[in-house]
């Protein structure tokens, strides 16, 4: 039988140790916590507004398209403008930064009914975490796969639905993104007695 050790008064700094111990957890969910709810104000309630006038930074132009090709509205075409991945379209209604093309300029074979045409450009770069956004057409499988009910098409990407509006200037109307999509600026010339959209310029990414 070994000889017992005589108890002595609790150290008050191992006590103190341990009541620390049972803080951190604590602390670590009220950290969380709050930065979730900053996360759910960020996401929710402070969407960025597009700039109005946008402010582009010049590019090397590059042709996007013959102005025929946006016949009618939601018309669109994918082009590159150095190195970022960008998306022309024909917008039912203008935008701060599109281009508007009143019937006289176009060429014969373009715009045929009495309506300017109006074109915009976007960067296709997702500003939540850098996905390529597409333009959908149906606003039915927007409802359903990006849970944003609207009645126009809408540019989406798929990573984590986030929902960006043309009409709006590309501003975000749903998902996780806050920023909208940067504009490209896009411009009208004759090539060859051919209409043609090139693309020179874009706002910088945010
Ligand atoms: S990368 Fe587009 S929503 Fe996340």
């Amino acid at each position: 039988m070994g000889e017992r050790r005589p108890e002595g008064p609790p150290d008050p700094s191992r006590r103190a140790f341990s009541v620390w111990l049972w803080r951190i957890p604590v602390l670590a969910a009220l950290a969380g916590a709050g930065f979730g709810a900053r996360e759910v104000w960020r996401v929710h309630f402070s969407k960025a507004a597009p700039a109005d006038p946008p402010r582009f930074e010049a590019r090397e132009p590059v042709s996007v398209a013959p102005l025929e090709r946006f016949a009618a509205p939601w018309d669109a075409e994918a082009f590159v403008l150095a190195g970022l991945p960008c998306l022309a379209v024909r917008l039912p209604v203008a935008i701060p930064g599109s281009l508007v093309i009143a019937p006289a300029d176009a060429a014969a074979d373009a715009a045929a009914d009495d309506d300017a045409t109006v074109l915009a450009g976007f960067s296709r770069i997702c500003t939540h975490l850098g996905c390529l956004v597409d333009l959908n057409l149906d606003p039915e499988a927007i409802a359903f796969a990006f849970n944003h009910r609207g009645d126009a098409p809408q540019l989406t990407c798929a990573c984590h639905y986030s929902v960006f509006d043309p009409r709006r200037a590309g501003r975000v109307v749903s998902g996780p993104a806050v920023q909208p999509l940067p504009r490209v600026r896009l411009r009208l010339v004759h090539r060859d007695g051919v209409a043609m959209i090139e693309a020179d310029g874009a706002e910088p990414p945010p």
